[in-house]
């Protein structure tokens, strides 16, 4: 399958909604890690698409601007989805990957994320790093995890990860 990676788009939201609803299912915005998300706009410029050689949709990342213990501003992967006919093709590794190099290039010390440990890994996403990190709810065991660009950028942090109500410039 021939895909490419963009930057998302205004016009590529509806599509992007459609995706993830069918990835996740109705359940979704009950989830943890919905709360950084509901009413908060996703780090717009960490956004990213793969899209068919005619433009269609086929899979997204996003990312969401977060509050960390210290008062600064973290960044946590997710949602990712692809479409389910298209999977197991290397669109999801090409959007992770597409999308950590993102966030280190815009000066994040690492990444949060809430995921399945067997797919993320291999990009080097780690429970201790953020074992003294809390989230506003729960999650599955294994499941959250960090990955720092930096040493102990996020192991050295304690306390509570909270949404980033902040609506205004989002740079780090
Ligand atoms: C997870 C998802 C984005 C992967 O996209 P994809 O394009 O199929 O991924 P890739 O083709 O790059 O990688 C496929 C590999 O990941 C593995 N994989 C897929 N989902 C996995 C999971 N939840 N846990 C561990 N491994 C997983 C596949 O078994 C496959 O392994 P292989 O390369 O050894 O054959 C896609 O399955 C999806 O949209 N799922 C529903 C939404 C979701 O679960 N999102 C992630 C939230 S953590």
């Amino acid at each position: 399958m021939n895909f490419t990676l963009s930057d998302e788009a205004v016009e590529h939201a509806a599509a992007i909604e459609s995706l993830v609803d069918t990835a996740f299912g109705p359940a979704r915005k009950t989830r943890t890690v919905y709360q950084f998300r509901d009413g908060i706009p996703p780090a717009t410029n960490l956004c990213y698409v793969a899209l068919s050689n005619d433009g269609d949709m086929l899979g997204s990342i996003r990312f969401w601007p977060v509050l960390m213990p210290d008062g600064g501003q973290g960044v946590m992967l997710g949602p990712l989805a692809v479409l389910p006919d298209l999977r197991g093709q290397g669109i999801g590794k090409a959007l992770v990957a597409h999308g950590i190099a993102g966030t280190r290039a815009a000066g994040y010390g690492g990444v949060l994320i809430v995921g399945d440990r067997g797919y993320y890994a291999p990009f080097g996403f780690r429970e201790e790093k953020v074992a003294n990190l809390e989230l506003p709810g729960s999650v599955a065991p294994l499941t959250f995890m960090g990955l720092e660009f930096e040493e102990a950028s996020l192991s050295r942090l304690s306390g509570m990860v909270l949404p980033f109500r902040e609506t205004a410039e989002q740079s780090v």
